[in-house]
């Protein structure tokens, strides 16, 4: 490699930092580390030579570094002062996630994102890895997880840059703010619009919009997603930005499968029937539970799926065996066919759904449990988004 005569100049900073790997890389490993520190903590350090230095790779970060702004939602992701006991699910968290992400890519800014993510319990429960031995009440003790176990940080910057909210990210722009040395670079925002944000220079020139999101979910400020125009990222955005480990997992499962078909079945979380003033079993979903069951799901992915082939389920039903019945028409497989893979690295059900997930994308054909998209082949035909209208479960053929 041709060394640049800078280098000579004595400018050491200054320098593009390959240049500055191979100059490291030339001398002993005592005095690189010398010289790391004295470059890690001079004032006159690029923006990128810090993010390099929390362990992203330069050529993923804009070149207008030393101009970088900040977006900060908040340190947790939907549940602003609340348990994470009482939080939705991942892919609640993950609609509020997008939201944000969206804004800080309209924005052109980093987003501060939390370190960690709420786990609710209820989507915490063990056993589909020793199904032959599973009880609904085991769960995973833990009520959150770092967010670096389930996404891959790097990954996501390449998109929209990202660091995380912890307290090295915060002496970095602390330090970068005290440089500046003017008040208002930190605007702190509430019911504000992005479009606002953006025009508005009050907004505009701030070091660190400090938005304070709704307390309902991070997705309401999102409402707009109905106009297309509006929507910067696809649903498909963070599944796919699984961490290694995870994605890992599922590229090997993938193999062993080979060509195959998956259904995901939703029952646990979603049957949740309530009692009228009669005494009368209520549900939101009235035809789930019926057409989530072996014999139904049966009759309904026949046109879709042809008798033979592999079919992946992916479930939270915790009744060993429930799906057997299945196995006269189909090869089944579920995650617990692969634990060897999956006991080693699964810590939570979020990093096991987004395996699940990952292996349900590759499938030649998908049949989710509700429809959300026109395109979608789905088991029951019960809305999805119904919040209001309980009525009695139905169990026979309609
Ligand atoms: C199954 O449960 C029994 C009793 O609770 C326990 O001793 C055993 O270790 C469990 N086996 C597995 C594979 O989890
Ligand atoms: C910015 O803030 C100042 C002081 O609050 C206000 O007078 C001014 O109108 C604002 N500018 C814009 C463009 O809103
Ligand atoms: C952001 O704003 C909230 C609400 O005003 C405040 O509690 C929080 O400390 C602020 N965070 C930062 C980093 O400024
Ligand atoms: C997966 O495990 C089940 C038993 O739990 C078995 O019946 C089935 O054949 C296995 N599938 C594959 C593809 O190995």
């Amino acid at each position: 490699m041709a060394i640049h005569p800078r280098i000579t100049g004595g400018r050491r900073q200054q320098l593009p930092l390959p240049l500055k790997r191979a100059l490291l890389a030339a001398i002993t490993v005592a005095t690189a580390l010398s010289i790391l520190c004295i470059l890690s903590f001079t004032d006159t350090l690029t923006f990128t030579d810090t993010l390099s230095f929390l362990g992203f790779r330069p050529r993923d970060v804009d070149k207008r570094d030393g101009n970088r702004r900040y977006l900060y939602w908040g340190s947790r992701v939907d549940c602003p002062g609340k348990h994470c006991g009482s939080c939705a699910g991942l892919g609640h968290q993950e609609s509020s996630l997008r939201c944000a992400l969206e804004e800080a890519l309209f924005l052109d800014r980093v987003l501060v994102m939390p370190a960690k993510m709420c786990l609710n319990s209820v989507h915490n429960t063990k056993g589909v890895l020793q199904s032959s031995n599973a009880t609904s009440q085991q769960r995973w003790e833990t009520g959150s997880c770092a967010m670096e176990s389930l996404y891959d940080i790097d990954l996501i910057s390449r998109t929209v840059p990202v660091i995380l909210d912890n307290p090295r990210s915060w002496y970095e722009i602390i330090s970068r703010s005290t440089k500046l040395g003017e008040d208002g670079l930190v605007v702190h925002v509430r019911g504000v619009s992005r479009a606002e944000l953006k025009q508005n220079s009050n907004y505009s020139g701030a070091l660190l919009i400090n938005r304070t999101a709704s307390p309902l979910a991070w997705f309401m400020e999102c409402k707009d997603r109905t106009k297309r125009s509006s929507v910067m990222l696809p649903y498909t955005f963070l599944p796919t930005m699984a961490t290694r480990k995870l994605r890992d997992a599922a590229n090997k499962m993938k193999e062993i499968l080979g060509d195959y078909d998956a259904i995901h079945v939703r029952r646990g979380d979603l049957l949740k029937n309530r009692k009228d003033r009669f005494g009368v079993e209520r549900s939101l979903h009235p035809h789930l539970d019926r057409d989530t069951r072996p014999e139904f799901i049966k009759k309904r992915i026949a046109k879709w799926i042809r008798p033979g082939r592999t079919l992946f389920i992916a479930s939270n039903e915790r009744t060993p065996g429930f799906f057997s019945s299945l196995s006269d028409k189909y090869r089944l497989a579920y995650s617990s066919n692969f634990s060897s893979i999956l006991n080693p690295i699964i810590e939570n059900n979020y990093q096991l759904f987004m395996v699940e997930r990952l292996i349900m994308q590759g499938a030649r054909t998908f049949v989710k449990t509700m429809k959300e998209f026109d395109k979608d082949l789905a088991l029951c035909d019960d809305p999805k988004k119904n919040t209001k209208d309980w009525q009695e479960p139905v169990y026979t053929d309609d």
